[in-house]
């Protein structure tokens, strides 16, 4: 069985969560530097998958690469189309993207797969692998945590995860980790970033 994200939970949530996080105004610094450098090195094109409000994709896209926003829940599709019109929106889901074998050069998953619980990730991830090119790599941001386990984020449930743990579901599925990052503040949840590169054979 294929686990989705509680898409009513979104669609319930959808509007107020753009208003309050969908602009590059309320990224951290450190992630905009992130985000930018591991898309400078993206030979080909990059999928925001479950881009939600849609901010990322269009600041990939003012950066200069060809980029496209994906999400399951409509009502982001529509905030995200209306929002930052010229930048493509599709209705679609992490387990199957509209993506030839080995066709894109790029996956951002930003705090897209946090919901999906953890004996079915590697659904998402095996569907990344499967889309990205050898020598492609994958960006994720996720939420850390000692150990995998579930916490009540604002919207639906989510996981935390070790930086290790999901580095070897990362490598379970055709992927190198090539860079990883954890910043801790005070008062907030920890977060943390992968970068994973496609290894060679389809
Ligand atoms: C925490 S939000 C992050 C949105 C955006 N990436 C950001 O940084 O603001 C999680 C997003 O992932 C999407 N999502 C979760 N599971 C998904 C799935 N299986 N297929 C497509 N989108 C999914 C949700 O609809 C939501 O927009």
């Amino acid at each position: 069985m294929v686990v989705e994200v509680s898409t009513a939970a979104y669609s319930r949530r959808a509007r107020e969560y753009s208003e309050v996080l969908g602009s590059m105004a309320a990224v951290h610094p450190s992630d905009l530097q992130l985000v930018s450098k591991w898309a400078s090195d993206v030979d080909g094109e990059i999928v925001d998958a479950g881009c939600g409000p849609g901010h990322w994709t269009n600041f990939l896209t003012e950066q200069g690469h060809a980029a496209r926003g994906v999400d399951l829940v409509p009502e982001f599709v529509t905030y995200a189309t209306n929002t930052f019109p010229g930048v493509s929106y599709t209705l679609g889901s992490l387990a199957s993207l509209a993506a030839g074998t080995g066709s894109l050069g790029g996956i951002l998953a930003w705090y897209s797969l946090i919901h999906y619980e953890p004996e079915t990730i590697r659904i998402p991830l095996q569907e990344f692998s499967r889309a990205l090119k050898p020598g492609g790599t994958l960006f994720v941001g996720f939420f850390e945590g000692q150990t995998v386990e579930e916490f009540a984020h604002a919207v639906t449930p989510a996981y935390r995860w070790p930086v290790d743990v999901l580095g070897a579901e990362l490598d379970a599925t055709g992927f190198d980790v090539v860079e990883s990052h954890v910043r801790k503040t005070a008062g907030q949840r920890p977060v943390a970033a992968i970068v994973a590169r496609r290894r060679d054979a389809h």
